[in-house]
């Protein structure tokens, strides 16, 4: 039986350059949508999923990630003095219900190793990666969709989605075959190889991938065997290709949308539709939208 996958790694040491100036002395996984830091969508959603062992990869400037998801005896006192007991349950639950650990990478040297730096946490045991500034929004969490392709499968899985053709050379890019799974063949795809930015035209695919991954421990060797590749980066696509030497790599098509709030556009996106979804503030801000008269 496949080992149950209990923890959950969150780099956000990289220096976040296409959200300056913002992101010189804030971290750019605490910038909040709506009213939440980003990362606290991502570690909801990892809790939602069943996984409550959350390892943060940081880096330097990043304290206030550890501040946020730290008890703070202080504000407590305070709100409790004043009666605001909603936003003192508010501010308590989500560090009750988590178990943070912390772990510097030194240097931002990429995300292959950013996630690599994890390995004595994590352990010999599966676990999930999520890239805190991909915000999804799903009926289904995203990271459990693939957690059932991993419970089936006993095999890493990553979140997919389709990007126009025009879009497709930002991104990692799956060369893929359809598998079916449960009833449909356009969901769930083995990978055959992965491309990290494809020059225009040259993309095996319009499957991206996004910032949600399912791996067993073995990825940790492959980190172990990278090569820096551009820019002198780890890059997690090359050891998910070493991996895809060792056993299959399947790529899930989740259902549900993602925003990438890594970028001042779709950190916008995000903040309308997010704000527009509020009970306490979709209806006012429905009428301050529409007197704008765009
Ligand atoms: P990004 O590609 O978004 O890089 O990394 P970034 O540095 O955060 O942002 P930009 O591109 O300069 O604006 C994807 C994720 O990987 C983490 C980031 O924190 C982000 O969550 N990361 C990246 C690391 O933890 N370490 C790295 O060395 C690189």
């Amino acid at each position: 039986m496949n080992r149950k996958v209990r923890k959950a790694v969150f780099p956000a040491a990289g220096m976040g350059t296409r959200f300056l100036p913002a992101t010189k002395a804030q971290p750019k996984e605490t910038l909040p949508l709506v009213d939440k830091p980003l990362i606290q969508y991502g570690v909801e959603e990892a809790l939602a999923s069943g996984v409550d062992n959350i390892i943060v990869v940081t880096g330097r400037g990043k304290a206030a990630i550890e501040d946020h998801f730290d008890r703070n005896g202080e504000l407590e006192h305070e709100l409790l003095a004043r009666g605001k007991s909603e936003e003192l349950a508010l501010v308590k639950r989500i560090s009750d219900l988590v178990r943070m650990s912390y772990i510097r990478q030194g240097e931002p040297l990429g995300l292959g190793h950013a996630v690599g730096v994890t390995k004595e946490l994590v352990g010999e045991e599966p676990f999930a990666v999520i890239l805190a500034d991909d915000v999804i929004s799903a009926e289904v969490p995203a990271l459990k969709q693939l957690l059932d392709i991993y419970d089936h499968f006993g095999a890493a899985v990553i979140a997919v989605m389709e990007v126009p053709e025009d879009k497709i050379s930002s991104y990692g890019v799956v060369d893929a075959t359809p598998v079916e799974f449960n009833g449909t063949k356009d969901r769930l795809f083995r990978v055959n190889d992965l491309v990290e930015k494809p020059p225009q035209g040259e993309a095996p695919s319009n499957l991206a991938i996004i910032g949600r991954y399912v791996f067993p421990y073995e990825l940790f060797d492959c980190i172990d065997g990278l090569q820096p590749g551009a820019g002198g980066e780890y890059q997690l696509t090359d050891a998910i290709r070493s991996l895809m030497r060792r056993g299959p790599v399947y790529a899930y098509r989740f259902e549900g949308k993602r925003y990438d709030c890594g970028d001042k556009l779709g950190f916008l996106q995000a903040t309308v539709e997010f704000a527009l979804e509020r009970e306490d503030l979709g209806g006012p801000f429905r009428e301050y939208l529409k007197q704008l008269k765009l």
